[in-house]
């Protein structure tokens, strides 16, 4: 395979990370396509934990180059400090990441108008300011990394952009203050800041094998999520193509992860979500707190409905199934099938909130098998009630399962 795309299926949080870097070993270079500093991708390797940002989880593997696609909004000083995280924990980062010259930029006044805006639409983002950046890139007054290579153009963008926040900001934000700290990053940023879309199609030329790191989740795509609590970007895989410039006939395989459980972070629907003592149980079976806020994710069952739908708007190829070892003390194990609304039995994911937020979902159970399962290697070692439950997830999406996790060490997982 030489371009495989890895996507979260989910609420985001799926374990992408993990996955990524196991993916990673069989790719030459890993890129980032949508999203900021709002992702925390965890990677555990001999129980060290790496949590990553910005930077594509292949970092970690030694020869491995990392491209930031234009897709993303880059917050400067959190890449320069993710970089420093990098090199402090042993990481030789030096020639192996590149950023697009065409992606844009988070400024210090989209952090503020991330903050105030919650205020009133309450999203529950992350406050990393990624939706007023990608508002500023839609609305066609963004800057982009390749402004910082040309202080002139830098200079009249921000001065433009300054005046028209002032009807809104006041002038709380000084001119020469962000130009100084830009320049700033200008001058280190420079040598990461390239063409990236020719680079990547050249080294597809060059046989060179790309995997494409999903930030987010389909169900928090800006288009296909549960709009309007979603995030800002194109988490599923129509993201790739305007976020590198690698066209959808270069994509060999698009592969969707989700854990064997379901979760969400920030406000929004949540049809499966578990309320009580047992949503606290599976939170803290799960550690389900956030890597980027250190929230506590609100916990569900599986959602096969939603899964469908994102398997069916991402087309993807297969599944790895994350967590599994989450599930290995409950007795019974329940699986959303479909909603029930107003009397009514839905099969299909809906777009009106109205009915996600007022269904009742429809369950299936299945038993539990009850067991230590962190240790399983090969399919076959699973436990029988582990292996139906699979095959129950993967008839319910219609998609072939190729990978499992059974905990979160890069030593942990089941290839099918
Ligand atoms: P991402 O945003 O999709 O990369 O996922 P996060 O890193 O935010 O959250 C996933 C969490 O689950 C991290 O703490 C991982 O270390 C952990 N994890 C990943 N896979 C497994 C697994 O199979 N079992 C368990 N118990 N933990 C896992
Ligand atoms: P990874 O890549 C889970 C959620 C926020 C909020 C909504 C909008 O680790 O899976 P934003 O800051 O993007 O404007 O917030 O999206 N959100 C995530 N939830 N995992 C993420 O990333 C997320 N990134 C954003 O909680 O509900
Ligand atoms: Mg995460």
């Amino acid at each position: 395979m030489s371009s495989t795309v890895i996507i979260g299926a989910q609420w985001g949080d799926e374990g992408k990370g993990k996955i990524i870097d196991i993916f990673a070993q069989e790719a030459d270079i890993i890129v980032r396509y949508q999203g900021g500093n709002n992702a925390g991708h965890t990677i555990v390797i001999d129980e060290k934990e790496f949590i990553l940002h910005l930077i594509p989880s292949g970092i970690l593997r030694e020869d491995k180059v990392c491209v930031i696609g234009h897709g993303v909004v880059l917050n400067p000083e959190a890449f320069l400090r993710e970089l420093e995280y990098l090199k402090v924990n042993g990481v030789n980062v030096s020639g192996r990441v590149y950023i697009s010259e065409m992606t844009h930029l988070i400024m210090p006044y989209h952090l503020y108008i991330d903050s105030a805006s919650e205020k009133e639409y309450k999203i529950g983002t992350t406050m990393r300011g990624v939706g007023p950046a990608y508002e500023d890139k839609i609305g066609r007054h963004g800057i982009r990394a390749i402004d910082l290579l040309n202080m002139d153009m830098f200079k009249e963008k921000l001065k433009r952009n300054l005046k028209m926040k002032s009807h809104v900001l006041g002038n709380m934000f000084d001119y020469d203050q962000i130009l100084e700290e830009y320049l700033m990053f200008g001058e280190i940023l420079k040598e990461y800041i390239k063409d990236t879309t020719l680079f990547l199609s050249e080294s597809l030329k060059n046989g060179k094998k790309l995997l494409f790191e999903g930030a987010q989740g389909t169900l928090l795509d800006i288009d296909y999520g549960t709009y309007p609590f979603v995030t800002s970007s194109n988490a599923s895989v129509g993201g790739v193509c305007t976020g590198t410039g690698i066209p959808p006939n270069k994509i060999d395989k698009i592969i969707g992860i989700t854990k064997a459980y379901s979760t969400r972070v920030g406000e929004g629907p949540f049809p499966t979500e578990l309320h009580g003592e047992f949503g606290e149980e599976v939170r803290k079976k799960g550690n389900e707190y956030g890597a980027t806020t250190g929230r506590p994710r609100r916990c569900g069952w599986f959602d096969a409905v939603a899964l469908r739908y994102s398997a069916r708007v991402n087309g993807f190829d297969s599944l790895v199934i994350t967590k599994l070892d989450v599930l290995s003390h409950l007795e019974t194990i329940k699986i959303g099938v479909g909603y029930k609304y107003k009397g009514q039995i839905l099969n299909e994911f809906s777009h009106d909130l109205n009915v996600l937020n007022g269904c009742e979902p429809v369950y299936e159970e299945l038993p539990g098998w009850m067991q230590d399962i962190s240790g399983v290697r090969s399919f076959d070692e699973f436990p029988q009630q582990a292996k139906d439950y699979l095959k129950r997830l993967s008839d319910l999406t219609e998609t072939k399962i190729d990978l499992v996790s059974v905990g979160a060490e890069r030593t942990q997982t089941v290839w099918m």
